[in-house]
């Protein structure tokens, strides 16, 4: 789906001189993670099923005849359908906007045919059942046991709520085993720092949220910090026409409903996607999957159109922005067009068709094309070579959505500018749909917790991205991210299974330091970052080894003037830097030129220009500034680059 950027760039940085940085507190670091509080334990260790029941015709029972741990498990047997098995009534032991980890272990009987098992939760409003799943599709076997373990959020009044668990393929039996859920009672929000809505205020800034953000403490963090969403999912067409002409709002009623209450903007994706497609779409009439003929085309625009005509209309003028079609580049491709489906049974005219009947039943709504890695010059070039054919051609593209899917070291500030500026000409409105910044450099890389070097590089890349947007304001008209908090990102097992924390608040809803990157720079508080060599960083530090002479070129009562020379003693070019160190004696710099200066108490950190990132091994770079200090003035004794100390 996405490429992963391997480049190793550090982001650039913008040029602005610092003035005059005032006097605040370091930025909170958010308590440890609280203890988790168990609300179900079953161990069938007592001879009982626990409160357990069976969902269908399935018999569920205690048994010894294998077990997790101690001796004893549920067996699960005659089950006559795949979805019969184990399941406990939760009703009233979850409570609202509560996230809860379920864990169960699972294991087949013997002789029973290998297969598929997962978790799920059903709910009950007024008659009307949802199925929530927890934990997909994962192998089980008869050789040993499984674990199934994922994280739930009860996000609606219920009125009937059950855990439970069945297989994918077959009836076969099956033993549960060491059910647990439980969860970390939640912090409250920080309700003293500044709202992100009230800081950047060029264009509405807003996050992808699924129910679980609108309530509890997270709709309090929604709603103080963002004034726009985002469905993540609901509005995809799975979620909206799981068959054929069966509309169905009930995931995407209540966001944009919480939305409107709240005054928010929402931001509607997507009208056509190659995922999240259900297989009917493009299943013919006989029944078999469509191949490339004109009968093929003709029905399936006439469902494309069938679908726009229902969704756009059922939100009317409560969708002001609809991502219209989504991923639809590929730039390996001689043509730059994606190999879909529906590029192959329509070839572009899909894309024509989405526009020409959304601007018919949505005629107040601005209609855009979004799609990832558009900071890649060819993805870039051939996504513009096709807004430019259309728009020639009178579809009515009003905008381009740059998703931002970015990682803390790729992509520059300065290859995103050139993406804003690619489309400039065209005079269209350009918006940030899906920004989240991944602390991982590739795809190998694992870390049991944040490390904090990534946290502050991270940080940077916020400020940096964000200063950037703010320039480009009259281009464009919103920026959202992609989630609220880091207790809930697609990243966690996109493109692998690993904790992510690419948001700006913590998965305690605690503000990051890519919070204060956003609202506050001069409150990134480099400090409490401890050196790169101390984290969990499975490739070496960017610093790499570096000489630094920092020298008084003037001084005066309450002023001096100082210069600093950096160089590179690493054996890779530095392609950003970040330059810190420590006052002894209460000095503040007032003023930075060729870097950006940032202090926090007595930890000055001075990054790069957008002209002097690049420093070749053995190479040096200079920067000057300005300073106030009483007393004494002694010069700092040891520096960091990157986060590693200089030797
Ligand atoms: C992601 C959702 O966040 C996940 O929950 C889902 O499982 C997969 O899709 N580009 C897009 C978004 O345009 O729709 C994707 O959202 C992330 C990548």
């Amino acid at each position: 789906m996405r490429l992963t950027p391997t480049r190793a760039v550090l982001a650039l940085l913008t040029a602005a001189a610092l003035t005059a940085p005032a006097l605040i507190a370091a930025a909170p670091v958010a308590a440890a993670d609280p203890t988790p509080v168990a609300v179900v334990t079953s161990e069938f260790e007592d001879g009982t099923a626990q409160d357990w029941t069976a969902r269908g015709a399935a018999v569920v029972a205690p048994s010894d005849a294998v077990a997790h741990g101690g001796t004893g498990s549920l067996a699960v047997t005659a089950r006559a359908a795949t979805w019969q098995g184990p399941m406990l009534d939760v009703l009233g032991r979850f409570t609202l906007g509560t996230q809860y980890t379920i864990s169960a272990w699972v294991r087949l009987a013997d002789g029973a045919a290998a297969d598929s098992a997962r978790l799920s939760v059903e709910r009950r409003s007024a008659g009307v059942a949802a199925y929530d799943q927890v934990v997909g599709n994962t192998a089980v076997t008869a050789g040993g046991w499984v674990n199934l373990t994922g994280r739930y959020t009860l996000a609606t009044e219920v009125d009937f709520l059950s855990v439970y668990v069945e297989t994918a393929n077959t009836t076969g039996s099956f033993f549960l085993d060491d059910v647990s859920i439980s969860y970390v009672p939640a912090q409250p929000i920080q309700t003293d720092i500044p709202s992100v809505r009230d800081v950047v205020t060029e264009f509405p800034v807003g996050a992808a949220i699924t129910a679980a953000e609108t309530v509890g403490v997270h709709g309090q963090l929604l709603a103080k910090h963002f004034a726009s969403v985002t469905p993540g999912n609901a509005l995809k067409w799975d979620a909206t026409e799981p068959s054929e002409n069966t509309f169905r709002y009930t995931e995407a009623d209540p966001l944009i409903a919480y939305a409107k209450a709240h005054g928010m903007a929402v931001r509607g994706h997507t009208l056509v996607w190659h995922n999240q497609t259900p297989a009917w779409v493009f299943t013919d009439e006989a029944g078999a999957p469509m191949t490339a003929t004109a009968a093929n085309k003709e029905l399936l625009l006439a469902r494309l159109t069938n679908h726009i005509r229902n969704v756009a209309a059922h939100y009317g003028t409560d969708i002001a922005v609809w991502d219209v079609v989504n991923e639809v580049i590929d730039e390996s491709q001689a043509d730059g067009l994606r190999r879909s489906q529906w590029y192959a049974i329509t070839g572009l005219d899909y894309i024509r068709t989405a526009f020409t009947v959304a601007r018919e039943v949505a005629p107040h709504a601005k209609l855009f094309i979004n799609d990832y890695n558009t900071n890649v010059p060819a993805k870039r070039d051939a996504l513009f070579n096709l807004v430019s054919k259309l728009r020639a051609e009178g579809v009515p593209i009003d905008g381009v959505g740059h998703q931002m899917h970015v990682n803390v070291d790729w992509p520059t500030v300065a290859e995103t500018e050139a993406m804003l500026q690619k489309f400039v000409p065209l005079g269209l409105e350009q918006q940030i749909t899906e920004m989240d910044v991944s602390i991982y450099r590739n795809n190998s890389e694992t870390f049991p917790a944040p490390p904090a070097d990534r946290l502050l590089q991270q940080a940077y890349v916020y400020r940096d991205m964000f200063a950037l947007f703010r320039e480009y304001a009259g281009e464009i008209t919103s920026v959202t991210l992609w989630g609220l908090a880091d207790d809930n990102t697609w990243l966690d097992t996109f493109p692998v299974t690993r904790k992510d924390a690419p948001l700006l608040f913590d998965t305690t809803l605690q503000a990051k330091q890519a919070y204060w990157g956003v609202v506050d720079p001069s409150r990134i508080s480099p400090s409490s970052s401890p050196s790169a060599s101390a984290s969990a960083s499975a490739s070496p530090a960017p610093g790499g080894g570096c000489a630094v002479s920092y020298r008084v070129t003037g001084s005066w009562p309450g002023g001096f003037q100082g210069d600093v020379t950096l160089t590179n003693l690493g054996r890779a070019a530095l392609t950003g830097w970040s330059l810190s160190w420590s006052y002894a004696d209460g000095q503040r710099i007032t003023q930075a030129w060729n870097g950006t200066a940032a202090q926090t108490g007595a930890a000055v950190t001075v990054t790069n220009a957008s002209w002097n990132g690049t420093v070749a091994p053995g190479g040096t770079v200079s920067f000057g500034f300005l300073a106030s200090w009483t007393g004494a003035n002694r010069a700092p004794t040891a520096f960091a680059l990157n986060g590693v100390s200089c030797t």
